[in-house]
């Protein structure tokens, strides 16, 4: 069955507004939800925000009155979507809680979009973050275990292991190093375009979320490693957002925002096993396809090109969070000791990785080497949980 979202018709503009109540979402239930379903909700509000976010910096670059006010009609229903999904997250859940639930978001995510990924270069850039965030998760499930007394596997539920990936001390590199080379907008396949943009807005919205909440806890070493886990998020922005065609005019880039919003609400309705949330899926995929509308209208008229030569002519097959075990414990296995060196990959510590290095540790373990240390002391072991067997790396296996 194939859907092209160029040849569909949504809700029209002036119909998509909702009121308090419409708005007013019951949150999915917070012990017996499916992790996926939330995992859904996180990254489809990255998805939002960046919807917002976009349309804001371009209504900053618009002269043009009424394309402003077209701009502000579509962004403010942008707003509300982005309310209804975020407001199904119930609030019962603290701050690291959802934490891991993100880094959980980064892994499955990326993972997937790794295996997709037709590009070899987009490929390896995937491959290579994945491994970051599965080190994250690893070292928040023991800062929760030792400062909230519960174990990560309720949150991740056994779908996504818990174990080291490359150590998060050995993500800081020179800023330089974290800038990739973009794809070619004119002959990069229209499915890398959307992995590019979803990746990009995940990872912007774990930035911006550690960028707040870190301060929150009165924990010393909670403070220190949002900290230090919130500029290794700054650096996976740059990496992903590198990716995108800068080339792309303004027109262009709209179109692909609502283009992937199209996509992920349909991926996300046809994999969503909670019934009221694929309701709220369906509903905003029917309001994005007039977004899309609009966009490929304005693309038509300032860039004078058919929408049809820039997107894909049917829907891709649907984003799936799903387990990634035997991939993750491959990359495991071949790229942990990976680093970058200008737009490409090393294995080993160059110089430029060795200065920052010694300037940012000031001669001190990072906050994510001290919180295992920290943890061993207090519950008697790390926390990890390896459903799997063994660490594939011998040296990273659980010191007993
Ligand atoms: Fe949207
Ligand atoms: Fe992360
Ligand atoms: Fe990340
Ligand atoms: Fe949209």
């Amino acid at each position: 069955m194939t859907f092209n979202p160029l040849r569909e018709r949504g809700i029209p503009l002036d119909k998509q507004l909702r009121n308090w109540r419409e708005l007013n979402v019951t949150p999915i239930d917070p012990d017996h939800a499916d992790p996926y379903t939330r995992c859904r909700i996180i990254a489809m509000n990255g998805i939002e925000v960046e919807a917002i976010m976009f349309s804001h910096q371009l209504a900053r670059h618009c002269p043009d009155l009424e394309l402003k006010q077209q701009l502000a009609r579509v962004r403010y229903i942008e707003a509300q979507q982005q309310k209804v999904v975020n407001w199904l997250l119930p609030g019962v859940s603290s701050v690291l809680e959802t934490t891991i639930a993100y880094e959980q978001v980064a892994v499955d995510l990326t993972a997937w979009v790794a295996r997709m990924e037709p590009d070899s270069y987009l490929k390896q850039a995937y491959q290579f973050g994945v491994l970051e965030d599965f080190d994250h998760l690893y070292r928040y499930a023991n800062l929760y275990e030792m400062i909230e007394h519960r174990k990560a596997e309720k949150i991740v539920d056994g779908l996504t292991e818990v174990m080291p990936g490359r150590p998060t001390y050995l993500h800081h590199r020179d800023p330089v190093d974290n800038v990739r080379e973009p794809y070619d907008k004119s002959a990069a396949a229209p499915i890398s375009k959307l992995h590019a943009l979803t990746i990009m807005a995940a990872e912007q919205q774990t930035m911006n979320f550690y960028m707040n909440v870190g301060p929150t806890s009165m924990e010393p070493i909670a403070r220190r490693l949002y900290q230090e886990i919130g500029l290794i998020e700054e650096e996976h922005v740059t990496h992903y957002e590198s990716l995108v065609d800068p080339g792309e005019s303004w027109w262009e880039m709209l179109l692909n925002h609502e283009y992937n919003e199209c996509y992920l609400y349909h991926s996300f309705m046809e994999t969503e096993s909670d019934p009221k949330v694929k309701n709220i899926w369906e509903l905003h995929l029917n309001m994005e396809l007039e977004h899309l509308r609009l966009a490929a209208e304005l693309f038509k008229k300032h860039d004078g090109r058919d929408p049809e030569q820039v997107c894909a002519p049917e829907l891709p097959v649907p984003v799936t969070f799903e387990p990634n075990k035997a991939y993750l414990r491959e990359l495991i296995a071949t790229q942990i000791d990976y680093t970058t060196l200008g737009t490409g990959y090393v294995q080993e510590a160059h110089e430029r990785f060795e200065k920052m290095q010694e300037a940012l540790m000031g001669g001190e373990p990072a906050p994510s080497e001290q919180i295992i240390n920290d943890n061993r002391a207090k519950s008697g072991h790390e926390y990890r949980l390896q459903t799997e067997g063994e660490h594939p790396i011998h040296s990273l296996a659980a010191k007993r």
